[in-house]
């Protein structure tokens, strides 16, 4: 199975294995040496896929855009969804959440105790008050973007807009901690860090993950955890970071009526920011946010 030196790279750029990923092989054998869990090849990207998924993530980041242009008090969360869709189908794109396992829309909204995968609906209406994580995650010819935002309806409490800035805090910490060569536990230690101190807690159950080639590939990404412990962060990595912070207890329960949407087990608030960022040579680049 060894590459010799003059064959083609695996990665698919057709350059020589020695001008390609030769040192970055030996590289990573050594931390395998050493213990370290290293990243399979698949999930590795080459320059051609990384293009593929900038272009996608161009479209998710439009939607985006466009969400946080039109949502407003009084609307529902379906319009939202369909104003997605029809954007997402214009552009030539697939909303990658709609039929993924059975979900049945192309967003998730998830409002105030809602952690995540609330499902849009014509009787769910925002009102003054409400904050909303609008997710959004698209498919541009094969390849995969995602992201979400928090949006704040009118006036909100003093405790729901310090929930929202403290939680893109923890995103952006989580992303500063990102290192080529570093370890997915330095993502998950900086977040919970952040959350902590603030008196928040981080959700468990869910995490980020690998993206570009499916929607959803390793490696997964707690949002807690502890420095140069998991997986090594090496280029050409693309993850999302998508921290969920809880203004009370960090547990959860799924709505048993839809089998989807996650609640605060307390009642207690909950916020969410995320981006698909890719690992560099020298360190990050936001994809999609
Ligand atoms: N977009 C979500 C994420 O950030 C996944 C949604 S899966 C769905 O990982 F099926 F609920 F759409
Ligand atoms: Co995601």
């Amino acid at each position: 199975m060894d590459i010799g030196r003059n064959d083609k790279c695996w990665c698919g750029s057709e350059l020589k294995y020695k001008k390609c990923h030769m040192e970055f092989d030996e590289r990573l054998q050594e931390l395998k040496n050493q213990g370290h869990i290293i990243p399979p090849r698949e999930i590795i990207k080459n320059k051609e896929q990384i293009e593929g998924i900038r272009r996608s993530a161009k479209i998710n980041n439009a939607i985006l855009d466009l969400v946080s242009s039109n949502i407003k008090e009084g609307m529902s969360t379906e319009e939202l969804d369909k104003l997605v869709y029809d954007y997402t189908i214009s552009q030539g794109a697939i909303p990658a959440d709609l039929n993924y396992y059975g979900y049945p829309k192309s967003i998730c909204t998830s409002i105030n105790d809602e952690v995540c995968h609330g499902i849009p609906s014509e009787d769910i209406i925002l009102k003054n008050g409400d904050i909303i994580n609008v997710d959004v995650s698209t498919i541009f010819e094969g390849y995969f973007s995602d992201a979400s935002r928090m949006f704040k309806i009118g006036e909100v409490s003093e405790n729901a807009e310090k929930l929202v800035r403290v939680c893109k805090e923890c995103l952006e910490k989580g992303i500063e901690a990102v290192k080529p060569w570093g370890f997915l536990g330095d993502i998950g230690a900086a977040i919970q860090d952040h959350a902590e101190k603030n008196g928040y807690s981080v959700v468990r159950d869910f995490g980020g993950h690998g993206v570009g080639i499916k929607f959803q590939e390793e490696p997964f990404v707690p949002h807690y955890g502890k420095k140069g412990t998991g997986m090594v962060l090496v280029p050409g990595m693309v993850i999302t970071i998508e921290p969920m912070i809880n203004e009370g207890d960090y547990r959860l329960y799924v709505d048993p009526k839809n089998e989807w949407t996650a609640h605060t087990k307390d009642g207690s608030l909950s916020a969410q920011w995320e981006h698909t960022i890719l690992i560099t040579e020298d360190g990050t680049e936001i994809i999609s946010k």
